[in-house]
């Protein structure tokens, strides 16, 4: 008998990829996939706890889905729920206080477990709480990825030991840990095979991955990427996410000397202040930062950046704030992530005297992200009249259009019908780009 599980995921890339590899631990149980909650035999939400309200809206969540574990019930059948990712990890106990009828909470560390907390909950009826960190690595467990899409994604590195004294990540998802290379190819191999042409190789400090090769050598990003770009099949590489401290000679040489790598950066700076960089405990100056891009601008001029920043940091001033905006206007960002700073228990920050009024906060936000949509249009319409090589998607549904990336990630639709989809598919081909808005781009076949 088949079995239904429904994943529901927030946040970020690593999140999404975890909850692919759940999926497959799960196809080896004989689940299926749901796109929805009613009606499944086993219900996953993959939680993020990166800024607030992650907890609000996951016990609001749980309390929609309750009713319907309920009607489940009442049947004679069973709906297991499991609450995992970062909120798990952060709040497991308080999940299992709040909202008792969860039957698994389980950390980012221990997905490759789930079959035995899952038969364990099926066998005594009680809850399952496991958020520890387990000296054997997950990937080592969990099965090679079995879905195939055009533009695939492989974790080669997990947690972070930077400890910036806003953020949750070195707490939820732990130490750095990088994945051994040939772990990494032999996935990524499997990933060609079935016909992906992108990968993103994942991880929340992709550039400090330092894996340890059965031979005892320990291999670079950059020594990795060298070896993927030679997969056959294979049409781009990319990587997410990136600190600056990390961005090694040999890495800067690889967006110059292999094709295959695209000319796009996800390269966090978070604020243009030196004060604030200092407080976030970053270890880079703005300038450290300015000088990377010209050096990486040098070997590969055109390269499209993309940044976070986070506005309103404890003791921010309008003169730090002013120096965020100056930095954007003097790097120019392609695209960009903005946020308020949110208040975390348990990190440095959240203990911090001077925090900034919600209304300040606000007001910095508004004029960041004005000055960031000014910049991607911009950068968007730059495109327009020029002719560049689309990588399109699985495009299923979509009845007119086909959808695909450019070399630079900006979205690009081109015009079809429901017959041709197939020829696209997975296929690099040069579009001539004739619109261009904030979000996506249009454009025809040349
Ligand atoms: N408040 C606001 N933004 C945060 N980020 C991480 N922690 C916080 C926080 N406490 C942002 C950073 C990071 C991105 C993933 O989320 O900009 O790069
Ligand atoms: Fe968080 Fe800083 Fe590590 Fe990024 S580098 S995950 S912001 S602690």
């Amino acid at each position: 008998m088949t079995k239904k599980v429904h994943i529901k995921t927030w946040g970020c890339q690593m999140n999404a990829y975890d909850s692919g590899r759940m999926a497959d631990v799960l196809k080896a149980l004989g689940y299926t996939s749901s796109e929805e909650a009613e009606d499944a035999d086993l219900v996953i939400f993959n939680t993020c706890h990166i800024r607030e309200k992650a907890a609000q809206k996951l016990f609001s969540e749980l309390g929609r889905l309750r009713p319907l574990q309920e009607a489940k019930a009442a049947k004679g059948e069973r709906m297991i729920v499991a609450v995992a990712g970062c909120v798990a990890q952060a709040e497991g106990k308080e999940i299992q206080r709040r909202a008792p009828y969860v039957d698994i909470v389980l950390g980012p560390q221990t997905y490759h477990l789930l079959p035995e907390m899952i038969a364990k909950v099926a066998r005594e009826n009680g809850g399952v709480l496991n958020t520890d960190f387990p000296p054997e690595p997950k990937f080592d467990y969990l099965p090679e990825p079995s879905a195939c899409a055009t533009s695939a994604f492989v974790a080669v590195q997990e947690g972070c030991d930077k400890f910036c004294t806003y953020c949750v990540v070195p707490y939820t998802r732990g130490a750095e840990y990088s994945r051994p290379p040939e772990a990494i190819i032999k996935e990524a191999l499997a990933l060609t095979a079935n016909g992906a042409k992108e990968i993103t190789l994942l991880g929340q400090n992709v550039n400090a991955y330092h894996g340890e090769s059965s031979t005892g050598e320990i291999w670079t990003l950059a020594r990795l990427i060298e070896k993927l770009a030679d997969l056959p099949g294979l049409l781009r590489l990319r990587m997410m996410t990136s600190h600056p401290r990390d961005m090694g000679e040999d890495l800067i040489a690889a967006f110059r000397d292999i094709p295959k790598m695209m000319p796009y950066l996800h390269l966090p700076v978070q604020s243009g202040s030196n004060v604030i960089l200092d407080a976030m405990n970053r270890k880079h100056t703005r300038d450290d930062y300015k000088r990377l891009i010209d050096r990486l601008r040098a070997v590969r001029p055109d390269l499209a950046l993309s940044s976070d920043f986070i506005v309103g940091f404890p003791g921010e001033t309008d003169k730090d704030f002013g120096d965020t905006m100056k930095l954007v206007r003097e790097v120019g960002f392609a695209q960009s992530y903005s946020f308020k700073y949110s208040r975390r228990p348990g990190t440095p920050a959240a203990s911090m005297k001077n925090q900034i009024p919600e209304k300040t906060k606000d007001n910095r936000l508004h004029e960041l992200q004005a000055l960031l949509r000014d910049q991607q249009m911009g950068f968007n319409q730059g495109m327009v009249g020029k002719t560049v090589p689309v990588l399109f998607d699985d495009n299923g549904s979509r009845k007119t259009q086909v959808f695909g990336r450019t070399p630079w990630m900006q979205p690009v639709y081109v015009a079809t019908t429901a017959g041709e989809h197939a020829a696209f598919s997975g296929m690099e081909m040069n579009v001539k780009i004739a619109e261009a808005t904030l979000n996506n781009m249009k454009g025809s076949l040349v």
